[in-house]
C-alpha cells in the first residue's frame, strides 16, 4: 500500500510518501525553528499559521521526491494528537481534504506511536520490546506488545527530559531550541565537574522527575560569573546531560529487566543526544539487551514514523471518520487502534 503521511503538531511540517508503512519513498521536513527562536520557545499561533502556509508545499515536494502521482495514494495518516491543537488541526484539514477528494481511507495516528514505532523504517525488531519516549513534550516508558498494543510502565512527573535541555540552553544564554547545542557542549566538557541531583532514581517504580536537576543547574549558575565562559558552559552542559543520561539509562534498563524484556527501542528528539546513544549501547553490550535507535532524521519529529501504525491499521481495515478531531491531550495506552470520533475516543 502507498500511503501519505502528514504531521504538524509542533513546529514541523512535514510529509512523506511511504510503501508497505516500512519502504520511505520521500520524508520532507520543513522546519519552523527560526521563526520560534527569537521567542524562546514555540508560539503556538504562529506555527499554525506557517503550518498553513508549509502543508500544501511539502505535500507537493514528498510527491515529487516519490516521483509518484497523487492518483496513486491510496490511504493518509496524519497525526491527530497530542500537540498543539492549531498546529495539529492544519494538518488533519489538509488530510481530510485530500482522503475526501481522492475518495482513500484516513488514519489518525498518536505522534508518540509514530516515534516509537520510527525504528520499524530501518530495522527488523521482534515484540514485546521497551520503548523510551524522550522529546519536549514526553519522558514515558512504554511496553510494546504490538502495533495498537502500548502499556504505560512510568513517565515524568514534571519536565519532559527535552524540556529540561531546552530550559537549561535558555538558562545558559542559549538559542531556542538548545538540546543540540548543550549536546555538542557537553562533548567538550567535564561531566563529573558539577554534581547535580538523579530525581527518582532509587525509588521504587519507574517515573521520572528532571525539573528538580534544572533547578539545581540555576542555582548553580547564579553562583557563577554571568555571561558564562565557554569552558565552564562545556563543564555545566556534561555534568547536566550526564545527570539526565544517568537517570534515564539506569531506569530504563532496570525497567527491561524487571519486565523481562531483551529490546529496547528509544525514539523522540532527545534520542538525538550522543551521550544518551553511547550509553544506552554500551548498556546494551554489557547487558546482553539490544537496543534500537533511529537514526537522527526520524528520531525528530517527521511524517514517515507515522507510516508503520498507519499502514498496518489501514491494511487491518481500520480507518478513522472524516469528522475525526484533534486532541491536544491524549494517552499513549488508550489507542488500541487509529483515532475515532471524539466521543469514541474518551474512553
Ligand atoms: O520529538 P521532537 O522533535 O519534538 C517533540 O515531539 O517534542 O523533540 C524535540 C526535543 C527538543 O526539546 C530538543 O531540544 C530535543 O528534542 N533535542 C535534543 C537533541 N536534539 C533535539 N536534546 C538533547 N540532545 C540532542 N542532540
Ligand atoms: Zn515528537
Amino acid at each position: 500500500m502507498l500511503i501519505l503521511t502528514i504531521e504538524s503538531s509542533c513546529d514541523e511540517t512535514s510529509a512523506a510518501v511511504v510503501r508497505d508503512g516500512r519502504e520511505v519513498l520521500s520524508n520532507i521536513i520543513a522546519s519552523q525553528v527560526d521563526l520560534h527562536a527569537c521567542y524562546g520557545g514555540v508560539v503556538p499561533e504562529l506555527a499554525a499559521r506557517k503550518h498553513l502556509e508549509a502543508c500544501p508545499v511539502v505535500i507537493e515536494q514528498a510527491l515529487q521526491q516519490a516521483n509518484v502521482e497523487l492518483s496513486e495514494i491510496e490511504g493518509i495518516a496524519v497525526t491527530a494528537g497530542p500537540g498543539l491543537i492549531g498546529a495539529l488541526l492544519v494538518g488533519m484539514s489538509n488530510a481530510k481534504a485530500m482522503a475526501y477528494a481522492l475518495g482513500v481511507p484516513l488514519v489518525g495516528v498518536h505522534h508518540i506511536e509514530g516515534h516509537i514505532l520510527a525504528p520499524f523504517l530501518e530495522h527488523q525488531i521482534e515484540f514485546p520490546y521497551l520503548a523510551l519516549a524522550v522529546s519536549g513534550g514526553h519522558t514515558h516508558l512504554y511496553r510494546v506488545e504490538g502495533i495498537g498494543q502500548y502499556q504505560i510502565i512510568g513517565q515524568t512527573l514534571d519536565d519532559a527530559a527535552g524540556e529540561a535541555f531546552d530550559k537549561v540552553a535558555k538558562m545558559s544564554g542559549l538559542t531556542y531550541p538548545g538540546g543540540a547545542l548543550i549536546d555538542r557542549l557537553a562533548q567538550e566538557g567535564d561531566p563529573k565537574y558539577f554534581d547535580f541531583p538523579r530525581p527518582m532514581l532509587h525509588r521504587p517504580g519507574f517515573d521520572f522527575s528532571f525539573s528538580g536537576i534544572k533547578t539545581s543547574v540555576l542555582n548553580q549558575i547564579k553562583k557563577l560569573e554571568y555571561p558564562l565562559e565557554e569552558k565552564t558552559l562545556q563543564h555545566l552542559a556534561a555534568s547536566f546531560q550526564e545527570a539526565v543520561v544517568d537517570v534515564l539509562s539506569r531506569k530504563t534498563f532496570k525497567a527491561a529487566q524487571e519486565h523481562g524484556l531483551t529490546r529496547i527501542v528509544v525514539a523522540g528528539g532527545v534520542a538525538c543526544n550522543s551521550g544518551l546513544r553511547q550509553r544506552f549501547k554500551k548498556f546494551g553490550c554489557d547487558k546482553n539487551i539490544d537496543v534500537f535507535f533511529p537514526s537522527p532524521l526520524l528520531c525528530a519529529d517527521n511524517a514517515a514514523m507515522l507510516a508503520v501504525a498507519g499502514d498496518e491499521y489501514l491494511s487491518r481495515g481500520l480507518s478513522s471518520p472524516l469528522d475525526l478531531n484533534a486532541r491536544a491531550n491524549w494517552p499513549l495506552d488508550s489507542v488500541g487502534g487509529p483515532l475515532q470520533s471524539d466521543t469514541q475516543s474518551k474512553r
